[in-house]
């Protein structure tokens, strides 16, 4: 085990999708597995860190090793990032957060009578952006699922956002969610380099290995 490269450094991971509630049986989700960001909890402990994983409803068990805690909503996750943040030195979110929930959530379960309803959304808060924005901030990973100019829109998310690194991947019919494979572009000021094609837990430790360098880069000069 322990390669070392982590070695005393404290690590927070989110994964998984978030949960809108709409009412206390339906809510507002999307199709992430939590896989890659499970696999860059594990990569981080192997590597010596000490790891906190934030998670959104996933079917997968708690990485051995890793503490794990599970959330469901936006806000949830926010709050838990903020408490477990304070002494990190890494923040890697890796989540796939809903941008929007229901303004309120209907106490009861909601009937069908009307012919036609409308749900009233609001932006949810940004949980990496305000890691980013947290003084000292910790060295802050983001990830960019985009279906398009991957390179553009993640340098975008990377300077709107205050960034370190932004790990971006293609997301379309049969790649990104889900599968067990995934290929990432990993964006920062000045460089992009590609992680080729391979099983998300490979890819996982060839990405924790980059933010070593660069965490250690940064925190040496
Ligand atoms: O802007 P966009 O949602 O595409 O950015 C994706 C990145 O931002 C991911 O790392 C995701 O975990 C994070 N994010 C977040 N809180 C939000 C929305 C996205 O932490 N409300």
């Amino acid at each position: 085990f322990a390669s070392g490269e982590f070695d005393g450094l404290t690590v927070v991971v989110t994964a998984g999708p978030t949960w809108e509630a709409i009412d206390p049986v339906r809510g507002l989700t999307n199709r992430s597995s939590g896989k890659m960001g499970y696999a860059v909890a594990t990569a981080a402990m192997e590597a010596g860190a000490k790891v906190t994983l934030i998670s959104g409803p996933t079917a997968l068990p708690d990485p051995e090793r890793v503490r794990t805690l599970r959330v469901e909503s936006t806000q949830e996750m926010h709050d838990a990032v903020h408490t477990h943040i304070v002494d990190a030195d890494i923040f890697i979110g890796v989540a796939a957060v809903a941008d929007y929930r229901p303004v309120r959530a209907a106490d009861g379960k909601i009937k069908k009578t009307l012919e036609k309803m409308t749900l009233e959304l609001e932006r949810t808060p940004d949980i990496l952006a305000s890691v980013a924005a947290r003084k000292p901030a910790p060295f802050t990973v983001g990830f960019a699922a985009e279906t398009e100019n991957l390179e553009q829109h993640a340098r975008q998310k990377l300077e709107a956002k205050k960034l370190d690194l932004v790990a971006a991947n293609r997301v379309g019919a049969d790649i990104g969610f889900g599968t067990d494979e995934n290929s990432l572009l990993l964006v920062e000021p000045g460089a992009v380099t590609e992680l080729p094609m391979q099983p998300k837990a490979k890819l996982a430790r060839a990405l924790i290995r980059h933010i070593a360098t660069r965490y250690r880069a940064k925190h040496t000069a």
